[in-house]
């Protein structure tokens, strides 16, 4: 359980800002193309189920979120496998337990949806979420994932 009162629910349109900013605090670059991006995808678009979630705390202030990708075919069919886009917790609300309740939520509200498998890309040399993710029960995939550069 967390130190403090969170409430789960899903994303919104109006989650914008705070969900630009908390990742603004935790990866020190600021990455709004990218979530005009993900939220066309994962809140706006009707290919895709909704299935982001964010956190607040006890005065609804945003202190963390879940952005997933849930593709629905032409006949309105779930897709058996999604993915774990990004996930972003508050420097000031970390190590409290909060991602681990957005990812058990985020994966029993997949489960629900008849979603088999959910994977997400971590950077090798990036300790910290390779370890939460693992700690999450994540395990490595069997997919590599090639690149090829100019
Ligand atoms: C990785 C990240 C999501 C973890 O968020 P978090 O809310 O701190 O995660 P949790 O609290 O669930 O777990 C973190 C640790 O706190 C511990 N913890 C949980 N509740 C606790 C509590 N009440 N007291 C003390 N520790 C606690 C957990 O056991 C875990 O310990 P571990 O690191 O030894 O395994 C967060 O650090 C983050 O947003 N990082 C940046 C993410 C990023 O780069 N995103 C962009 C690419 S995807």
């Amino acid at each position: 359980m967390s130190k403090i009162a969170i409430k789960i629910r899903l994303m919104k349109v109006e989650d914008f800002t705070a969900v630009v900013r908390i990742d603004e605090k935790v990866t020190k670059a600021s990455r709004a193309d990218y979530y005009h991006m993900k939220f066309e995808t994962a809140v706006q678009s009707t290919d895709h189920l909704p299935t982001s979630l964010v956190a607040e705390d006890q005065d609804g202030k945003l202190v963390g979120f879940v952005i997933g990708d849930l593709y629905v075919g032409e006949y309105g069919i779930t897709q058996k496998f999604a993915t774990l886009e990004t996930i972003g917790i508050d420097p000031d609300y970390q190590q409290q337990g909060i991602a681990k309740q957005l990812i058990t939520e985020f994966m029993n509200h997949l489960r629900d949806l008849g979603v088999r498998k959910v994977s997400t890309l971590v950077d090798e040399d990036n300790a910290k979420m390779t370890h939460f993710f693992k700690a999450n029960s994540f395990t490595p995939s069997k997919t590599i994932n090639m690149e090829r550069s100019f």
